[in-house]
């Protein structure tokens, strides 16, 4: 494919150092085998989120420095708030911290024990919080999803049929809500058509059930239903995401994937009940409803980027950045996950390593197997991520697919940089039955993928 150029200058840079194969193997064994552990000066293309990674704009930082640090009633916030509305058009707008403490507050304030949680493919972070709470969180991604040869242009689509069943066999009341995470993380970064969130607004109208949108990635969604949906070519990315928010009951968003911040979250909605249990929450762990534990600079930072992330060209650009890796990939026979998704590209560890069961956790053996060779940081998304243990069997269920994730940060990486990551994994994937399982030395019960350890198997 050919990449557009870059739609902007480089006005800052930041040295990247390159190490050996020496360094980066003490680092990786004293990082127990878990590349979220290893110092960043120890990596030299850091692939291992697209979160709070961005490169800021000019634009950004005149707002930052610009801001209004009053404790409370600061201009900063009415601006956000302003942005927000105009967005998302919902009334009620709650700045926290980041995309989970959104969560965490909606989950503490609307979810009671016992009740169920349905979306297309939640992220683990939702998950957690949900289960935390006592609710069950249930995937209805539509078949595709699970293909990783399927070619469906929007494998994030939630199963109506399946949504339609649940939502009609649920007990009334026992169904919290219906969450919609644009586009996947947890399956690909893949998007869901304009046709099918509607339809499942349909569904949750008729049900009286209320319909969230995960919007951490919503501009590569709108961006991608305008590419690949008929109906919608030719519109607008902010045209697209307008008509979705008027889909839904309710917003939260991680405020630093596709809203290019360091930091950031907000729940957006129009119900007076829920905003106000969601507001007391949020005096307790997190601030004032005006500010929500961010600094005015922060909310400044947001403002501008709710408009600038769904910039045409950025978005062109940035998803092009993306495919061309996975076509380079793809040319080389790695197994990678298609179509690509918005932000990241997505490769089959269990087909990549076909030599190591799932147990010996071939995607994170992977990745650190990449980070070894070339000083590359990837992540899983796979069985550290989503592995569970079967009560009944005490053996483990593991997850549908398990993937290493390479997540392209905004504005950060050119061409050549991810050349050099092409490459590497090329070469890796003509040795790769070298590469050795690991197994884990400590594994905690929620979210193992940030702080586990293992060693070789
Ligand atoms: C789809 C999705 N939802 C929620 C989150 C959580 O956001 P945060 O990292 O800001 O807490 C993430 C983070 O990766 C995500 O990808």
């Amino acid at each position: 494919m050919e990449l557009p150029f870059e739609p902007f200058r480089i006005r800052v840079v930041e040295p990247i150092r390159p190490t050996t194969r020496a360094e980066r193997e003490a680092a990786i064994r004293a990082a127990g085998y878990n590349p979220f552990l290893l110092p960043s000066e120890a990596v030299l293309i850091d692939l291992v989120t697209d979160s709070g990674v961005s490169a800021l704009s000019v634009r950004q930082w005149s707002a930052m420095h610009g801001s209004d640090e009053s404790f409370t009633g600061s201009r900063s916030f009415r601006r956000f708030e302003a942005a927000a509305r105009e967005l998302y058009g919902k009334r009620h707008v709650i700045p926290c911290h980041q995309g989970r403490a959104a969560e965490h507050l909606l989950c503490r304030a609307v979810l009671a024990p016992g009740q169920v949680v349905l979306g297309n493919t939640l992220f683990a972070t939702t998950r957690a919080n949900i289960e935390e709470q006592g609710g069950q969180a249930i995937d209805l991604p539509i078949r595709e999803n699970a293909d990783p040869t399927s070619l469906h242009p929007f494998k994030g689509d939630i199963d109506l049929d399946a949504l339609g069943r649940r939502l009609a066999e649920a007990a009334a009341g026992s169904v919290a809500f219906v969450v919609l995470t644009l586009t996947d993380n947890s399956g690909g970064g893949q998007p869901a058509s304009l046709a099918n969130i509607r339809a499942a607004a349909e569904l949750c109208r008729q049900h009286r059930v209320p319909l969230l949108l995960d919007a951490a990635r919503i501009a590569e969604n709108c961006y991608l239903i305008a590419r690949r949906e008929p109906e919608h070519h030719g519109r607008s990315p902010r045209e697209v995401a307008r008509d979705i928010f008027a889909l839904a009951d309710g917003v939260f968003m991680s405020m630093k994937k596709d809203a290019l911040g360091n930091s950031g979250g907000v729940i957006a909605l129009d119900d007076d009940g829920w905003a106000e249990r969601i507001r007391i929450r949020l005096l307790v762990s997190e601030g004032i409803p005006s500010a929500g534990g961010l600094a005015g600079r922060d909310l400044e930072c947001m403002a501008a980027a709710l408009d600038e992330m769904l910039d045409e060209a950025h978005l062109a650009h940035r998803v092009a950045q993306v495919s061309r890796l996975g076509e380079q990939l793809a040319a080389a026979g790695v197994p990678v996950l298609q179509p690509f998704g918005g932000h990241a590209v997505y490769v089959d560890g269990r087909a990549f390593c076909p030599h190591l069961a799932n147990e010996q956790l071939p995607a994170w053996s992977l990745t650190v197997a990449l980070y070894v060779a070339s000083g590359v940081r990837s992540w899983e998304v796979g069985n550290v991520l989503g592995g569970r243990k079967d009560p009944s069997s005490g053996g483990w269920r593991w997850p549908a697919l398990d993937l290493l994730r390479l997540a392209v940060p905004r504005r950060v990486y050119t061409a050549s940089h991810l050349d050099y990551v092409a490459r590497s994994l090329v070469e890796l994937h003509a040795g790769r039955h070298e590469i050795r399982g690991l197994r884990f030395v400590y594994r905690p019960p929620l979210l193992p993928q940030f702080i586990a350890t293992f060693e070789p198997a």
